[in-house]
């Protein structure tokens, strides 16, 4: 049986791929920041174990990988993230949130990935999938804005890309996702995606990952991303 790991599980498109991954038979580790009030996670079938896991915090994610520690990791998801203020003219820039997006949506998915690396790495599949965004792509942008969560995806895109060179030899996968614009609390109820809809693309992309195949951007239907 495959064990996944996924930070940020209670709701949204976590809550989605703990749901989905539960009901293709695997072993789903559902990561959240307060698990007493996970009340959808809870109600979730399937095999899912939920822990305690606020990504910004390194003695919570320690302690998360050291309750683990025997566990072999075969797909981590940095799923985990925050928008921050939307539509923020330059002119009103607040430096505190950018900060704040940083530290969530960059660092911390970095800070996970190392943490759990030991457990991906004696796992048979060792994929570490990150959820950026089309809005991280520095070609793609052609209109502006979005200063802070923009510049939060494309900084995550520079230091996944890193690792995925400086770990190549020991055969971890590390992929970028674009569930398309869903229709989460972040997305808003306009958006054009269903959760359910983007996360079963995603999935779909996942299986495809061959072995050593790394350094990938793909949205949710399969199509390669620019950089
Ligand atoms: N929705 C979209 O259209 C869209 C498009 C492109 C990319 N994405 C990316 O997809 C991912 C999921 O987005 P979503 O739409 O599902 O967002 P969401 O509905 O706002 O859910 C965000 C999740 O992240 C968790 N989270 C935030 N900060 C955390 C922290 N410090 N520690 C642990 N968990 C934390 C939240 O937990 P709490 O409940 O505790 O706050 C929640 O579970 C994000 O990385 C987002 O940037 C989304």
């Amino acid at each position: 049986m495959s064990t996944i790991l996924i930070t940020g599980a209670n709701r949204g498109l976590g809550l989605e791929f703990a749901k989905q991954y539960a009901a293709d038979g695997w072993r789903v580790i559902a990561a959240c920041r307060d698990p007493a009030k996970a009340s959808d996670l809870s109600a979730a079938a399937g095999d899912i174990q939920i822990e305690t896991l606020d990504v910004d915090d390194q003695a919570s994610v320690d302690r998360l990988a050291e309750k683990l520690k025997d566990d072999a990791i075969d797909l981590l998801i940095n799923n985990a993230g925050i928008y921050g203020p939307r539509h923020l003219p330059a002119e009103d820039m607040d430096y505190e949130a950018w900060g704040q997006v940083l530290r969530t949506n960059t660092m911390s998915p970095f800070r996970v990935t190392m943490a759990f690396l030991p457990h991906v790495k004696k796992s048979d599949k060792k994929v570490i999938a990150t959820l950026s965004s089309k809005l991280g792509s520095l070609k793609g942008n052609r209109g502006g804005g979005e200063y802070i969560y923009r510049s939060s995806k494309a900084a995550l895109n520079t230091v996944m890309k890193g690792l995925s060179f400086d770990i190549a030899d020991d055969g971890v996968s590390f992929v970028l996702l674009h569930p398309g614009w869903s229709s989460t609390d972040m997305g808003g109820p306009n958006a054009p995606v269903k959760p359910a809809d983007g996360v079963a693309g995603l999935i779909k992309v996942l299986a495809g990952i061959k072995s050593g195949e790394t350094c990938v951007y793909y949205d949710y239907e399969g199509n390669e991303l620019d950089w």
